[in-house]
């Protein structure tokens, strides 16, 4: 069984070079986690520059769907770019975009029939259905919830309410924007939603205002949260009484990460707009905004992108998805299990892991506190394991959803020693 190999000291003498090279290149507003210089990838592992080999339970941020490099994607794109790289989508046709639109008619069902927007990211996917929500419905108002994230510019960032780095300084943001509390973040239950929602509609916006709520079907960055079950058929009912617009920000949930194509069929929840991103293009940057035919009316000209929907990433986008139809969904859900059950046997040997939660293979481990968790995400780091936190306390593990029950193992037995030896240092016993 293939298991991390790790020469230390990690950085290793590459990385540590390539690293004081680029914090004097590169913007210094990125995030980095760990000392890791990514030279290649193949399905759940990563090589670093000096040799190290990692398991990825992060796939790129829940990107690398198809784990990295699969031979069919790389197929796909290598074909595409020997024939068009690009033509600029909003100008001309081409065949890969109406390819891709129809994939996603296939599993992304909108009653009445739909329409794809193509974008490069998630931010400009979400930038994109605040404009068409608003044009649609000539509404102002936009309502999103506390610890969203929906992206980085500036239209997205009025809509993300996550962490106060992301929007310090770059004010004012769009007005018209309201948060309202999402139920399944501690203390916060189904009740106090909606009557935030209701003391918002009578006391500050009248809804016959509001365009759009949006709404992560499981919130991400936030840590991963899971709202009770009547949460997304009560939010779908509010919004049909007020003729407000239900938009999925699925950036993050959608392409089969949580077993089902869209986690918004979970709860049997149609929206008005899909928002997704990431996992579409197993690493190619590709977005699509996916909206009720009868809301797409907007005139040519009126929204458009360079690069958005490029041929070579539709190519990805399409490869991606004959994956997921060629039981890839179907394993996902599986392995959700498999992981989930792991996670739980993790937890009953540990009172440093507080809570384990998940979906598919989109899943969560609720550590005491911030330290405790950034400390584990180290260690687990320095044992050959990539992972991610999300929320405050909390470690995402999104590994490319070809993951199979050995390296799900691997992964919780590293979590396991990681944790043990947290254990054992007197200032983290519990
Ligand atoms: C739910 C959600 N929406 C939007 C975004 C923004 O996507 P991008 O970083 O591609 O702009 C993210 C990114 O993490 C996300 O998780």
């Amino acid at each position: 069984m293939r298991r991390p190999i790790l020469n230390s000291p990690i950085p290793g003498p590459n990385a540590a070079r390539m690293i004081a090279e680029q914090e004097r290149q590169l913007s210094p507003s990125s995030t980095r986690d760990y000392p890791l210089v990514v030279d290649s990838g193949d399905g759940c592992w990563i090589t670093d520059v000096d040799g190290n080999q990692f398991l990825d339970f992060c796939a790129g941020i829940a990107v690398c769907t198809t784990g990295h490099c699969h031979p069919h994607v790389v197929r796909a794109i290598t074909e595409q770019s020997q024939k068009l790289i690009h033509m600029s989508g909003t100008d001309f046709y081409y065949g890969p975009q109406g390819e891709l639109a129809q994939k996603l008619e296939d599993h992304v069902h909108l009653t009445g029939g739909q329409r794809a927007f193509f974008t490069n990211s998630g931010t400009e996917t979400i930038e994109a259905a605040i404009k068409l929500a608003r044009y649609a419905t000539r509404r102002p108002h936009l309502i999103a919830f506390d610890g969203a994230f929906h992206g980085r510019s500036l239209g997205a960032l009025s809509l993300t309410n996550s962490k106060v780095v992301q929007r310090r300084g770059f004010g004012p943001l769009l007005p018209e924007v309201s948060h309202i509390p999402y139920p399944g973040r501690a203390g916060v239950s189904l009740e106090d939603t909606f009557s935030e929602l209701e003391k918002l509609f009578k006391r500050r916006v009248d809804p016959s205002q509001v365009a759009a709520i949006f709404v992560e079907p499981i919130q991400g960055e936030g840590g991963y949260l899971i709202p009770p079950p009547s949460f997304l058929p009560r939010l779908r009912q509010v919004c049909d009484q007020h003729g407000i617009l239900l938009v999925a920000d699925e950036v993050q949930s959608g392409m089969g990460r949580t077993g089902k194509f869209c986690a918004m069929e979970h709860w049997h929840v149609e929206p008005d707009i899909y928002c997704l991103a990431k996992g579409i293009a197993s690493g190619l940057p590709l977005g699509a905004m996916v909206a009720r035919a009868n809301l797409m009316q907007w005139p040519p000209g009126s929204h458009g992108s360079t690069f958005g929907g490029n041929p070579v990433a539709c190519a990805a986008g399409v490869a991606t998805i004959e994956l997921l139809e060629s039981g890839l969904l179907e394993h996902t859900a599986v392995m959700g299990e498999v992981l989930l059950q792991a996670l739980r046997e993790v937890m009953s040997g540990t009172p440093l892991i507080t809570e384990v939660r998940g979906l598919g293979l989109m899943a969560a481990i609720d550590l005491p506190d911030n330290a405790t968790r950034n400390i584990l995400l180290h260690d687990c780091f320095h044992h050959g394991l990539i992972a991610l936190g999300a929320g405050e306390r909390s470690i995402r593990l999104c590994p490319p959803l070809i993951v199979n029950e050995e390296e799900i193992h691997l992964a919780t037995e590293i979590l396991q020693e990681s944790l043990m030896e947290i254990g054992q240092r007197p200032s983290q016993a519990a």
